[in-house]
């Protein structure tokens, strides 16, 4: 009998059990891996040397992609400094549909001496063929009305982009989640979830599956939870994976 998958996370290394997830039966995958900075996740995951870094990047993505079904699409959070080489690996296999910069709103207090200070984390989204999903209307953010009244002219009126929404752009600005922050857990760099939903809600159709091979705190698998989206994930840290059952039984209302 196969192993049960759905609304599962792994408490391993996705490359191992990677197994367990069934051929092109994803729609979506966000994956939020160590940047190679050095976090302690509780295991040495993000103390590799740069060049095995880049090499344990190629062989987890050789080891998820087969999961995504043909109308499927991937998120992949990094930062500037391997996401050249990994972006351009990843575009030998799928379409590159954009480059969205999340701006963490980080507020100016000192900051670098010697460079620019960082302040933004680079989201490759991808689709695997040209037939991806792809529910704008889920994600469109709605004028205020002294806006709407603004863009109202004749020519206008009627339109779907005013009446429903913009389309979001491919800059994000979403704070991250500060220590006070009522969402925030017990993890050192959970996603704010304004972010997973916009994903999930845009890239995966209603009852369809996100696979996320480095859960963390959950955050995927409360977003799906929240939006009626099955996910499987993996995570190495026992004690995440604790937090994120206990985030789901919250999430669920027990
Ligand atoms: C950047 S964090 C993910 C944070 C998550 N997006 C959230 O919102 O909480 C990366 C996680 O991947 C886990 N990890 C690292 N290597 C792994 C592997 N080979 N398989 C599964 N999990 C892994 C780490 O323990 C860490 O919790």
């Amino acid at each position: 009998m196969a192993e049960r998958y759905l609304d599962t996370i792994f408490n391993d290394d996705v490359i191992k059990r990677i197994g367990a997830v069934p051929g092109e039966s994803v729609d979506l995958i966000i994956a939020d891996p160590p940047y190679c900075l050095g976090k302690d996740y509780g295991n040495d995951s993000d103390k590799l040397r740069p060049a095995d870094y880049l090499a344990w990047s190629y062989s987890w993505i050789d080891a998820v992609l087969p999961t995504l079904k043909d109308s499927g699409s991937f998120y992949l959070f990094l930062t500037w400094q391997y996401s050249p080489e990994i972006f351009s690996y990843i575009k030998k296999r799928l379409l590159m549909i954009n480059e969205i910069i999340w701006d963490r709103r980080v507020p100016s207090m000192g900051g670098s001496v010697r460079s620019y200070s960082s302040v933004h984390d680079t989201i490759g989204f991808f689709a695997k063929t040209r037939r991806y999903y792809f529910d704008l209307d889920s994600v469109r953010i709605p004028y205020d009305p002294d806006t709407k009244k603004a863009r109202a002219r004749a020519r206008f009126a009627g339109a779907k982009w005013l009446e429903l929404g913009c389309n979001p752009k491919d800059l994000w600005s979403v704070p991250r989640l500060h220590r006070q922050d009522a969402e925030r857990e017990a993890h050192p760099t959970q996603k704010p979830l304004k972010i997973i939903d916009r994903m999930v809600t845009a890239s995966c159709p209603p009852g369809g599956v996100v696979l996320d091979p480095f859960m963390g705190s959950g955050t995927t698998a409360v977003s799906c939870r929240r939006h009626g989206r099955h996910y499987v994930g993996f995570e190495l840290n026992s004690a995440y994976c604790a937090l994120i059952d206990e985030r789901l039984r919250r999430a669920a209302g027990c």
